[in-house]
């Protein structure tokens, strides 16, 4: 198997791009690919601070190596959930990542900020993990891109996460969901820019990356994603590329250049005010992440102390 681009022994066969790379060539394919989604998405402006959303898991970190090798200006965000082990691994892979290249990480807990952790808010709320960790995650990530002044938070979403998504928005045509799915969300008052270079890439791709780059990522699954079921849509989707390679791409990337518009009308018009408690924009009086830390813990700090690593720190 030869490298598509210089002839030498090729170490990964990308079947949807009929092309098979050597390490140098993927990091240039992969880098190509995140440059390329950038232009074309209007992600990032020159000048901007990007701050990157780090879980410890191969996208993020594959993310965070990217944009500072193209040359961006980055800093890395670090929200530990409490998930026992798993999320303690996860820290001290992000520190050590972060320490090793001479990079500013920011470290905040859910436990110490705001006094629960996300085991027991799915034992209190009885609703699925994910949703209090995915809305955690949304909440607290904002408002350390609002407190850190960054013009944008950039996360590890992949091909193959957001062609999941998608699948599962369309199975139940959630209008509302689906004028939101895109690979940027403009800033506006109170939240920051929102991007996720890594549309172009699947998880094989950034997990090949990380392997021939030398990121040493966190390969524990998160114990509590069973029934998650965007893994089940994950698990369909790669069925239908095996048969058809390229399709999870085509299915993304058609939706977002020529069929995303047309959902734009029924995204929500809600009046928004500002949540009585931590001032996020929302429809109600108490915005929902302080309604769920409302439900597993009182009471809640009106401010989330942060503990910032420092260039490098460990
Ligand atoms: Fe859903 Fe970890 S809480 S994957
Ligand atoms: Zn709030």
């Amino acid at each position: 198997m030869k490298c598509r681009r210089c002839k030498g022994r090729a170490v990964i066969d990308l079947p949807r791009h009929n092309a098979a790379f050597c390490g140098d060539c993927l990091i240039h394919m992969v880098h190509g690919q995140v440059e390329k989604a950038i232009r074309h998405f209007k992600m990032i402006e020159s000048g901007d601070k990007v701050l990157v959303a780090v879980s410890g898991g191969k996208d993020s970190l594959a993310l965070w190596q990217i944009l500072a090798a193209l040359g961006y200006e980055t800093e890395g965000v670090f929200l530990g959930l409490g998930i026992a082990d798993y999320s303690s691994e996860a820290e001290q892979v992000v520190q050590r990542f972060a320490s090793d290249r001479n990079l500013t990480l920011h470290v905040t807990s859910l436990t110490d900020s705001f006094g629960f952790d996300i085991p027991t808010a799915a034992a209190k709320t009885r609703r699925s993990p994910c949703g209090s960790c995915g809305l955690s995650k949304r909440h607290i990530l904002n408002s350390e891109a609002l407190r850190l002044d960054a013009d944008l938070i950039a996360t590890g979403h992949n091909l193959d996460d957001e062609a999941a998504v998608l699948f599962g928005n369309v199975l139940r045509w959630e209008s509302g969901y689906l004028a939101r799915q895109y690979p940027v969300l403009p800033a506006s008052p109170g939240f920051a820019r929102k991007v996720k270079p890594l549309v172009r890439l699947t998880e094989r791709e950034t997990a090949a990356y990380c392997i021939v780059s030398g990121i040493d990522y966190q390969e524990t699954e998160c114990p509590m994603s069973a029934g998650n079921r965007h893994l089940r849509f994950k698990t369909l989707l790669n069925e239908v590329e095996r048969d058809a390679p390229g399709s999870k791409s085509v299915f993304l990337h058609q939706y977002f250049d020529h069929i995303h518009e047309r959902f734009a009308g029924d995204a929500s018009k809600d009046e928004l005010m500002d949540c009585h408690r931590c001032g996020t924009p929302t429809t109600s009086e108490l915005c929902a992440f302080c309604r769920l830390a409302d439900r597993v813990s009182d009471p809640v700090r009106l401010v989330a102390p942060t503990v910032d690593a420092g260039v490098g720190h460990v």
